[in-house]
């Protein structure tokens, strides 16, 4: 299976998202928007709507909400352009119906996991996803650190559930992505990595070889 890298882009101005974007649009066929609320994560970004309704590119736009009850969030989400939908099981009792409603727009769906949130929380609605993404940093913030255990956690996930995708978000570099990919994962999102290298394609390219063949 071809590994995917997807550049993540966590921002405070519609500005820095513009320049984010023109940076890796060379380089990439889609970004991972962050977009924390200050509650669910000690962090705030952009809100992100209307941003991605008015920002020109030809990247597809994944929407990674690190926000308190997604439910509240996710209409108005569905009427921007964005296409792929994260959020987080420990911000709601309503997963089901943030499923239900992201499907119903066709659009593709992932539930977030915590380094230390139980893989058994996401069992009932694995059938219904389209990908699970597995933290591998607490949430919030460009550079957390590489939470190691999870590995194992990717690795059990993916061997009882062969088929379904793994997204991989935090502390993603040319050390930590093979171990990924070997315990399962097929979509790396990767941040600082790529914006702290002189050299974003260069950066992406690396992650790219690292992890081929
Ligand atoms: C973490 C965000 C990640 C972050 C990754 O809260 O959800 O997407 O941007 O950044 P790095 O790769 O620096 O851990
Ligand atoms: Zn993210």
């Amino acid at each position: 299976m071809p590994i995917e890298i997807i550049p993540s882009i966590l921002v405070k101005t519609r500005e820095e998202l513009v320049e984010k974007i023109i940076a890796v649009e060379p380089y990439a066929d889609s970004v991972h928007l962050d977009i924390a609320d200050g509650i669910f994560v000690p962090n705030i970004t952009i809100l992100g709507f209307e941003e991605t309704e008015t920002v020109e590119t030809d990247l597809k736009i994944g929407v990674h909400l690190m926000v308190s009850k997604p439910e509240n969030h996710i209409v108005r989400w569905l009427a921007t352009p964005a296409d792929k939908f994260i959020f987080h099981i420990e911000a709601t009792q309503k997963a089901q119906e943030i499923i239900d409603t992201i499907k119903e727009a066709d659009k593709l769906v992932g539930i977030a996991i915590n380094p230390q949130t139980p893989t058994d929380s996401i069992k009932p609605f694995i059938d219904f996803i389209d990908f699970v993404h597995f933290m591998t940093v607490e949430p919030g913030f460009y550079g957390g650190e590489f939470v190691e255990s999870v590995l194992d956690k990717i690795a059990d996930f993916h061997y009882f559930y062969p088929d379904k995708p793994i997204e991989v978000d935090g502390g993603i570099n040319p050390e930590t992505a093979p171990k990924l990919v070997k315990a399962g994962a097929s979509i790396l999102v990767a941040g600082s990595y790529i914006w702290e290298s002189k050299d974003v394609g260069k950066a992406v390219a690396e992650l790219k070889s690292v992890v081929s063949g």
